[in-house]
């Protein structure tokens, strides 16, 4: 079983995999992301994925220079070659490779590049550790939708969080209205009703935020897409946390308050089932 790296079609081992100096993602952050988790060696929402990195593409005006048919040959590919029955696809582009200038350059060719790496499957859902969270001013810019390589105001908040012994950082806004996870949804039974924030630039419109929505709807549980503050997640019956890393996270506690006596609510297991329920129907491997 190997890590394996494919650069513009190129299949290599990733250690050994490289990209020019002058790729403007590595000197100026000018590209988009996805990750998509692969379970029994099977991708897991891969049309959502590649839907959402056409729009962060669009959004920065990038084409990509593949069809989904290639991305998904090539996503296959690396799984199948890799040997891995869990794991994950990292899949970026970047505008290309030019001299350094803020100004796109013309007629360059877009930088696609994807890595599969091994992922420790997560454990039953009797045995996820609820997550403690932090709070933290959301630092970002105004188009969080776009699923953008240039991390930091995420990694200042996620280090900040690794250091307060958090497993995340929920950010809010002015207003102290939430918006989301450094690296993940933020859902909360507030008064029985689940609220998330709605789906606007603020967040990045996550794949496992959707599968959990579809889960509400489907089961006839009420949820609303609304805005709600820190006070109210602080108040809330149940908090979780949705992404393609984590599933559904169940939260214990934020800011040191315990949200349930730090076991996770039954709504929250209900949408961990399903979620893993909806797992099984389309991973079913071999
Ligand atoms: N992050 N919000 C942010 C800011 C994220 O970075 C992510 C995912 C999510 C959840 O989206 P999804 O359910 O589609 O994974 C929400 C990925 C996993 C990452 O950067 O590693």
């Amino acid at each position: 079983m190997e890590n394996l790296a494919w650069i513009n079609s190129e299949i290599s081992n990733l250690a050994e995999a490289k990209v020019s100096l002058e790729d403007r993602g590595y000197l100026l952050g000018d590209g988009v992301y996805e990750v998509i988790r692969v379970y029994n060696g099977c991708t897991f929402y891969l049309n959502a994925h590649l839907e959402r990195l056409h729009h962060s593409a669009g959004a920065i005006r990038i084409d990509i220079p593949y069809s989904d048919t290639d991305l998904k040959k090539a996503a296959n590919d690396l799984i199948i070659k890799s040997g891995y029955k869990d794991c994950y696809i990292y899949m970026q582009v970047t505008r290309g490779i030019a001299r350094r200038d803020h100004i796109f350059p013309e007629g360059i060719t877009p930088g696609m590049v994807m890595y599969v790496r091994p992922m420790t499957p997560l454990p039953d859902i009797e045995e996820v550790s609820p997550a403690s969270c932090i709070t933290l001013p959301d630092e970002r810019w105004l188009n969080c939708h776009i699923k953008t390589v240039n991390l930091l105001p995420n990694l200042l908040a996620r280090q900040k969080a690794y250091e307060a012994k958090a497993i995340e950082a929920v950010l809010y806004r002015p207003g102290n209205i939430v918006t989301e996870g450094t690296r993940s949804n933020v859902f909360a039974l507030i008064d029985g009703a689940v609220c998330t924030h709605p789906r606007t630039n603020l967040i990045l419109p996550g794949i496992s935020r959707q599968i959990v929505i579809d889960i509400l709807h489907e089961t006839e549980t009420p949820y609303e897409e609304t805005a709600f503050t820190v006070e109210d997640l602080k108040k809330a019956s149940e908090v979780w946390l949705t992404s393609t890393t984590l599933e559904v996270n169940p939260v214990s506690e934020i800011d040191g308050e315990i949200i349930r006596g730090n076991v996770p609510g039954n709504l929250t297991l209900m949408l961990m089932k399903k979620f893993r329920e909806k797992i099984a129907l389309e991973c079913k491997g071999d």
